[in-house]
């Protein structure tokens, strides 16, 4: 099994470009269910979560020729309409071919996601949402047996909580439903908009109505479209992170600033200096590091998905932090890593303190989910001595070529086996 090694301590410096969306990409991967027409895809990430939607679509009949982060998908011949455990249990986001196969065939057959480590993670408002556009549903066996007898019907839905991939399945489901279907309490990540944004190039008609209300007015046909996926957020704010924890000077690239600007401004309040410029964020670090209280929520506030590289950060700073986490009950999974190696972090529920003024010892680490594993990386750096990181396949989930971007800019790192 694959290992990275870091040898600290290091301090970052140079130019980072920023890869396509991960999470993103999935979503639109699954939509291009919707279509018998070619459509071609750019800037997807080359990372193993895009392999397993691509299997996952090729299961279904797809049929997909993916070469330097384009890919082309012919949908002409596609009819299968059972997504299996094998290829849905290693990612969550499976379960969002569940919407576009209902829209196109009337049925289908997908297994439920299954546990996950950072919490239990239901689809429960995804199902209820699909019942609302006349979907039937039985649980049996791990598997999701749905059908629309009479098609999908346009409703008036509103979420009981905010979900993301809820959000998702539901756009891409009413697309294709007969009428006018009017969702509300949405999720507005950016990258469901980038979704709508794909969706409308082939000719749907989704419009934002409000901040957390969408309409869609159904259609029956879509054209063939080209479309690049918009850039990976969590990338960047996981390398402006590293630059502010190093005390380093990084200039992140290819990305669109208004959309971080809540990262943007945590990491103007713990002291480092932001400069922004048109597709280019530049972070010079500052040794001193201010304590924060920061609780992760529903875009625009703070992504859950960077709370535990933010916790390393936050474990330098020079008084006590407190960090609350709001979307997922179990994600601290990093916390007892983050101590062997000399942090000072204590739980309660889903409050985490982490007292400042932490000097990182290097260790051999486990990594236990992909934004864990990342933490664990950004401890490393700042470690004096070599770092051992396992169970690595975690990480190549979600950040393309990890370790080539870091030793551009200075890190000593490498992956062994
Ligand atoms: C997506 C992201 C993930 C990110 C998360 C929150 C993708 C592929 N993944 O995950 O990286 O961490 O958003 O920003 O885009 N919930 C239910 N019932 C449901 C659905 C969700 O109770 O049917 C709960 C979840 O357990 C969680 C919360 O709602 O506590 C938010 O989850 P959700 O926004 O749906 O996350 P995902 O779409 O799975």
């Amino acid at each position: 099994m694959q290992k990275l090694e870091v040898f600290g301590a290091s301090q970052l410096k140079g130019q980072i470009k920023i890869s396509g969306s991960k999470n993103a990409s999935l979503p639109i991967l699954a939509a291009t269910l919707l279509s018998n027409k070619k459509i071609l895809l750019r800037n997807l990430p080359l990372v193993r979560d895009i392999e397993t939607m691509k299997n996952l679509l090729e299961s279904l009949g797809s049929k997909i020729k993916y070469k330097n982060k384009e890919l082309i998908i012919d949908n002409t011949r596609q009819t299968k309409k059972f997504a299996s455990y094998s290829l849905v249990k290693t990612m969550r986001a499976g379960i969002l071919v569940l919407g576009p196969l209902l829209a196109k065939f009337g049925s289908a057959k997908v297994s439920l996601p299954g546990g996950c480590a950072i919490g239990t993670r239901p689809v429960d408002i995804h199902l209820k949402a699909l019942a609302r556009l006349g979907v039937k549903y039985k649980i049996l066996e791990g598997y999701v047996h749905a059908t629309a007898p009479i098609g999908l019907k346009g409703a008036k839905i509103k979420f009981p909580k905010i979900s993301v991939g809820a959000t998702e399945n539901l756009i891409i489901a009413a697309s294709f439903a007969k009428g006018i279907t009017i969702l509300s309490n949405c999720a507005i990540e950016p990258e469901i908009k980038d979704l709508v944004n794909f969706l409308n190039s082939m000719g749907c008609n989704i419009k934002w109505t409000a901040k957390r209300t969408i309409k869609i007015i159904g259609v029956k046909e879509v054209t063939e479209t080209n479309y690049s996926v918009m850039f990976d957020r969590i990338e960047a704010g996981t390398y402006l992170i590293a630059g502010a924890l190093t005390a380093g000077n990084l200039r992140i690239q290819n990305i669109i600033p208004s959309i971080i600007q809540t990262e943007i401004d945590t990491l103007r309040k713990i002291g480092a200096k932001i400069i922004i410029k048109k597709n280019e964020v530049q972070i010079i670090g500052n040794k001193k590091i201010k304590n924060l209280n920061i609780k992760t929520a529903p875009y625009p506030g703070f992504p859950t998905d960077l709370q535990a590289q933010l916790m390393v950060l936050l474990c330098k700073a020079n008084k006590k932090s407190l960090i609350k986490e709001d979307i997922f009950e179990n994600r601290f999974m990093h916390v007892a890593e983050l101590n062997r190696m000399g942090a000072k972090i204590s739980i309660k529920g889903n409050l985490a303190t982490v007292e400042g003024s932490t000097n990182f010892a290097s260790a051999e680490l486990m990594a236990t989910d992909l934004r864990a594993s990342v933490s664990l990386i950004l401890a490393a750096l700042t470690a004096k001595g070599k770092s051992v990181i396992n169970r690595i396949y975690h990480l190549d989930r979600g950040y393309e070529n990890i370790e080539k971007k870091l030793k551009k800019v200075g890190a000593k790192i490498r992956r062994v086996n």
